[in-house]
């Protein structure tokens, strides 16, 4: 039985409603920092927490006659907390972290479908108070099951489930003629008294919208899929503060407009380091197919010993670490940080470079190299040290393919055509560690590896690492001979 106090519990509840508010604000400010993130990321669990609760404390004001359909709710409720919670911890200890941009997606989608499920409730049930609240409910419903459908596919193609890209002619038209069906029927429900009861409308408008997440997403392939995710995500934050103003709900609106502005930066940001522009991203069939002009691959690839790469890094001024997935794949990030540990005992100035699209997620190296204890302070952004590569001794690539590819300066019918990628081949020597012959996230050849200055260190990254440890400590001592 509910104990009812006029008026207390929802004051109660308002106020922690605005505290998870803030919590979420404070989050995300501290997951701006690699020093911060983590405890940004407690503080805005504990946001969550405090919303539910807040939820919880705000039914303890229904009216008696009311309570018998409520407790249903609630029990129905719990039920969804206890099995969401259990299978999100469950899945969330197991994930590999070469995984994460996968279960991003899919709780991404999850978000937006949450959202677009209210709506359903909300619209089916009625009645609704005003005509914004109305339209508010049917944008929200609009863009949250586009998230959801699109987010899914997102999700089976980067966990290979769906390979290639689905494509035909007339697609964008196609694709567009589903949306404005979906946006015309949402007008009608909007437009049309009484119309916002009726189920089968409302069962077709979420279909066009579910089907158009899933038309939207099938051709986008290759190096793309992280502003696709991103996208979505800011879908995702945007329908959930529309669903947040439908039910007059402050907290809800607010994590909404953070999930959704942040996402909408981190889209921007992330097309921009991809060199697409936003209508772009939004509006053609990005990403995938092409393939590269062969006639500008000059020279062979030139195998060196890793031991050899060693000691070339040992005797060198300055040496530049560009991390990528295959090190990610290799999880040689603590190897990683103790090789860097023995050049600075040698003298040597060691800096890490990171693209801001390595490995297969926003901040993906970032997380690597904090997980091993790299101090922050040697850690840089592709523009803060690009210029530097041109007086550097060494550049090592570990895992990385694509961020170095120079054919994105040079080929136009290159899938990365245009992407800013890491000055590595600028380097007056470049090592690549990397398991054999296989491509990049794009599928393209690699200018760099047959370049004059650069030589590949063939095997897992985790090996070669290790060997190149073993080559220094044979080496002995940490007198460092300056290179000439
Ligand atoms: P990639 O271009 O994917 O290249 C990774 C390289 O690592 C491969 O050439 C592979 O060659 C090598 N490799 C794999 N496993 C290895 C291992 N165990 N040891 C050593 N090497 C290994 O990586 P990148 O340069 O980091 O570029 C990222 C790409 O992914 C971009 O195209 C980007 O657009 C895309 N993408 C990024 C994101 C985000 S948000 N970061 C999300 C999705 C997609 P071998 O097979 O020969 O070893």
């Amino acid at each position: 039985m509910l104990i009812v106090v006029p008026g207390l519990l929802s004051q109660i509840a308002a106020v922690a409603g605005f505290a998870a508010a803030l919590l979420f604000i404070l989050g995300l400010k501290r997951m701006s920092s690699p020093v911060t993130a983590r405890s940004g990321i407690v503080v805005a669990g504990i946001g969550m927490l405090v919303a539910v609760a807040a939820a919880f404390l705000a039914l303890g004001e229904i009216p008696d006659a009311a309570l018998p359909y409520y407790q249903t709710n609630i029990l129905l409720a719990v039920l969804a907390l206890v099995l969401g919670t259990g299978w999100a911890w469950w899945s969330g200890k197991r994930v590999a972290i070469t995984a994460m941009p996968q279960m991003v997606a899919l709780y991404n989608g999850m978000g937006g479908g949450a959202a677009a499920a209210i709506a359903a409730v909300v619209l089916i049930q009625g009645p609704i108070p005003t005509r914004l609240i109305l339209a508010s409910t049917v944008i929200g419903a609009l863009i949250g099951s586009i998230s959801l459908s699109g987010s899914v596919i997102a999700w089976a193609k980067l966990d290979g489930r769906i390979n290639g890209t689905w494509r035909f002619n007339g697609q964008s038209l196609f694709n567009g003629a589903v949306f404005v069906a979906a946006l015309l029927l949402g007008l009608v429900i909007i437009a049309v008294p009484g119309i916002p009861a009726a189920p089968v409308l409302a069962i077709i408008f979420f279909a066009a919208a579910l089907v158009f997440g899933v038309l939207m997403t099938l051709p986008i392939g290759g190096a793309d899929m992280p502003v696709v995710i991103s996208l979505y995500n800011a879908f995702t934050g945007l329908s959930v503060g529309l669903e947040g103003y439908a039910m007059q709900n402050p907290t809800l609106m607010i994590a909404g407009m953070v999930v959704g502005s942040a996402g909408t930066l981190l889209t921007v940001l992330m097309a921009k380091a991809m060199n697409r522009s936003l209508f772009n991203v939004l509006f053609s069939n990005f990403g995938g197919g092409g393939g590269m002009d062969e006639s500008q691959i000059a020279g062979s690839q030139k195998p060196a010993d890793a031991g050899d790469a060693a000691i070339a890094m040992r005797y060198a001024q300055s040496v530049v670490i560009v991390p990528g997935y295959g090190l990610a794949v290799a999880q040689a990030q603590q190897k990683l940080y103790e090789l860097v540990k023995m050049l600075q005992a040698a003298d040597v100035e060691v800096k890490f470079a990171v693209h801001p699209v390595a490995g297969r997620m926003p901040g993906h190296m970032n997380v690597l190299l904090a997980e091993a204890g790299v101090p922050y302070d040697i850690i840089f952004d592709m523009e803060e040290i690009n210029e530097e590569f041109a007086n550097v001794d060494v550049a090592l690539v570990i895992g990385a393919n694509d961020v170095v590819n120079p054919a994105a300066r040079s080929d136009k019918g290159s899938p990365i055509y245009g992407m800013p990628i890491l000055n590595v081949d600028h380097a007056r020597q470049a090592y690549v560690i990397k398991r054999g012959k296989g491509k990049g996230y794009a599928g393209v050849e690699n200018l760099l590896f047959y370049a004059d200055n650069c030589n590949l260190v063939y095997g897992d990254a985790q090996a070669v690492l290790v060997q190149m440890i073993q080559a220094l400590k044979d080496l002995g001592g940490s007198t460092h001979a300056k290179a000439a």
